[in-house]
Parts: structure tokens; sequence; C-alpha cells
């Protein structure tokens, strides 16, 4: 009977002493979610590890499996007990006796990893619980590989550039102003970069590039400016009565402003307002400018071909318009009725007035 007590005593104990350790994370911070601990750049983060049942002589240890820039698999030891390899970027507490916290510092990019905690009971088997670690960071914009505001000259090919970087690798996407189409015929273009090939006058304007993760986004805006010669319409023919007011009008583009504009007529040209003549400029919306040539009482001589010609840096164009002679008096375009010219002081000046008042409440449409 005493014997088999024994014997029962020794088995229990063999079985207790011949039992494996039993390993368990059992907190982490941050805490785990979806099987991974998601952690901002520059945070700390922990892992606790309970180790029952260790074996005398045996040692808790922490290691990690990454991939390096290669994207090779690759272990490192951390610590073992409490000793670590690197106290400047790993800490070992020790909150309760048998729990062995990791704590890895001011965590960056280079710390995502699967980290272990295992104990080698032989050299064949041990045992581990593994936590991954996935570290985010929020986008930001690479300067050196991002446009700034550019001015470009219609037709050139050019490069519209946006990258950054950040954890999760950030989604480029890029949109106008007011949603209008990309040159590349959709509304969002995903990439780095956004091509325009022989760039139009229409692709000016604000061009927005969103850089995004899950964890956050940053947003670049690039001002193109394209220069090109101006761009004229115009009535080919106008017509009006003897003695009275005519606006002769050329609507334009053009980028830069036009520097200089002249009306001609045979070899007879005008740039400033002289006598019935008056020459005037209104800028409108989207650039539009509108030139006129006032004429403040038609004469025999006014009859016939006048040209504007209009001038900037990128080149000059020019548009003729018939004046051609009827019995019947037309209205002023932008009197809105018939005006019967006048050479008088008064009235020239009531009729810049006019224009003028006119120009400034277009302006502020
Ligand atoms: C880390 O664990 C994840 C999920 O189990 C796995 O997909 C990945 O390959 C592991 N990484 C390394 C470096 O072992
Ligand atoms: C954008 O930046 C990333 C991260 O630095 C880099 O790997 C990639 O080659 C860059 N892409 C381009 C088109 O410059």
């Amino acid at each position: 009977m005493a014997l088999a007590l024994v014997i029962l005593l020794v088995s229990i104990t063999c079985t207790v002493f011949a039992q494996d350790p039993i390993v368990k994370i059992t907190e982490t911070v941050p805490p785990i979610v979806d099987k991974w601990v998601n952690a901002m750049q520059t945070d700390d983060v922990t892992f606790s590890c309970q180790v029952e049942n260790l074996p005398v002589g045996l040692k808790v240890k922490w290691k990690r499996d990454y991939y390096d820039e290669k994207n090779r698999k690759q272990t490192q030891a951390i610590s073992t007990d409490t000793s670590l390899m690197d106290n400047t970027r790993y800490g070992i507490e020790k909150p309760f006796p048998f729990v062995w916290r990791l704590r890895v510092r001011r965590v960056v990019a280079a710390d995502q990893a699967n980290y272990s905690c295992q104990v080698m009971v032989t050299l064949q088997t041990f045992v581990t619980k593994t936590v991954n670690l996935r570290v985010n960071v929020k986008p930001y914009l690479l300067p050196d590989s991002t446009s700034s505001d550019m001015t470009v000259t219609a037709g050139e090919d050019i490069t519209l550039r946006c990258n950054g970087t950040g954890l999760p690798a950030p989604v480029i996407e890029w949109t106008r102003l007011g949603n209008a189409l990309l040159p590349v015929g959709t509304e969002r273009y995903q990439g780095v970069e956004l091509k325009l090939q022989q760039v139009r006058a229409s692709a000016a304007g604000v061009y927005n590039c969103r850089v995004w993760n899950t964890v956050g986004k940053v947003v670049r805006s690039i001002d193109l400016k394209i220069k090109y010669k101006p761009v004229i319409k115009a009535a080919s023919e106008i017509s009006q009565a003897p003695g009275y007011l005519i606006e002769l009008q050329c609507f334009s583009k053009a980028y830069p402003f036009p520097t200089k504009t002249t009306w001609t007529k045979g070899s007879y040209a005008i740039s400033t307002s002289s006598g019935r003549y008056k020459v005037h400029a209104v800028q409108g919306a989207f650039g539009q400018l509108t030139y006129e040539l006032i004429i403040n009482g038609v004469q025999e001589e006014d009859y016939g071909k006048w040209t504007c010609k209009i001038k900037n840096t990128e080149g000059t164009a020019s548009k003729d318009i018939e004046l051609k002679k009827t019995d019947v008096a037309q209205k002023s375009f932008k009197v809105g009725r018939v005006v019967k010219g006048s050479a008088s002081r008064s009235t020239v000046y009531l009729m810049t007035l006019v224009t003028c008042l006119q120009a400034y409440v277009l302006t502020q449409l």
C-alpha cells in the first residue's frame, strides 16, 4: 500500500516536471484587432508574455521575424530573460514574476515584424506565441518628386508629378478643381505621374493630387498656367448708317495678358482714343477680353475693312471686321438703342461714362 502511494506520488511529480511550459500573450498595447497590433509611428508598443510551468534552467526569449529591404525573411534575437541585445530600442519589464513584457520604443516602419515569445525545451522542441505588429505612417509628400505651380507653353508635353509615402503604401489620386475632366479623359486618375501631351489652353487650371492611406491624407494643389497667343472671335461684318454710333468688337482669350492691341484700317492705325474713335478693353470671366473700337458718328471714310490686332508674348493674332453702310440706323450693341453720333465733348464724355459703368457691371457679374 505504502509502495503504491510512493509510485503514484513519483509518477505525479514526474508528470508535472515533464509537462511543457504554457506560453501566452496576455496583453498588448495597442490591443490586438483582427490578429494585428496596429501602431502609429513613434508610439511605444508592449507585448506581455506569461509563461507557466517554466522548467528550472530554461529561459524565456523574445525574437522577431521580418522582411528586410530586399524582401528576404530575417530572424533577430531580442532578449533572453531580462537581458537585451539592444537596450536603446527595446526593454524587458517584469510586472509579475511569470510575465516578460517586451517594450519596443518609438516604433518606426522597420519595426514592422512578427514578435515571438519562446521557451526552448530541447533543441527540437520549443513553445512559441507570436504577435504581429503593423506600423502605420500617415502619408507625406516627397518634395523632390512632387511638382509645384507651373507655367508652360501650349503644345508642350509635360508631366505633373506627385509622389508620397506612408504605411500602408498610399494611393495617389489626381482630380481637377470642380471635377473637370483630366486631360486623360476621366475625372480621376491614379498614379505618380500625370502626363499631358501637347497641352492646350483648356488644360490650364488647378490640379489636386491626394495621397491617402488608412491613417491619413495629404493634398497638393498645382496651378498649371499655359501660355498661348491670342485667339480672337468677331463678327465678320456689321453695318451702320452715317452719323450714328457703332462699336466694333473683338472677343479674345490670351495668356499672358496682351501687351498691345491696335485697330487698323488700311494704313491708318488706332491704339489710343482720339477724336471720334474710342478704344476700350474689358476683362471678363474665364480670361475673356473684349476689345472695342467705338466710332462716335460713322463717316464715309470709316466704311470698309477694319482689323483688330492683339499681341502678347506668344504672338500676334488679328481678325477683320467689315463695316458696311446702310440707310437704316442700327442700335448700339452696348446701349441697346440707336445713338446719334456727336462730336460734342459732353456726349462723348457721357458715352464713356456709360461704357465704363457697363464694363464695371460686366466684370462684377
Ligand atoms: C508574419 O505573420 C503573418 C501572418 O501570420 C505572415 O503572413 C507573415 O509572412 C509573417 N512575416 C514574417 C516575416 O514571418
Ligand atoms: C515614389 O516614391 C516611392 C517611395 O520613395 C519610390 O519607391 C518610387 O519609386 C517613387 N516613384 C516615382 C515614379 O518616382
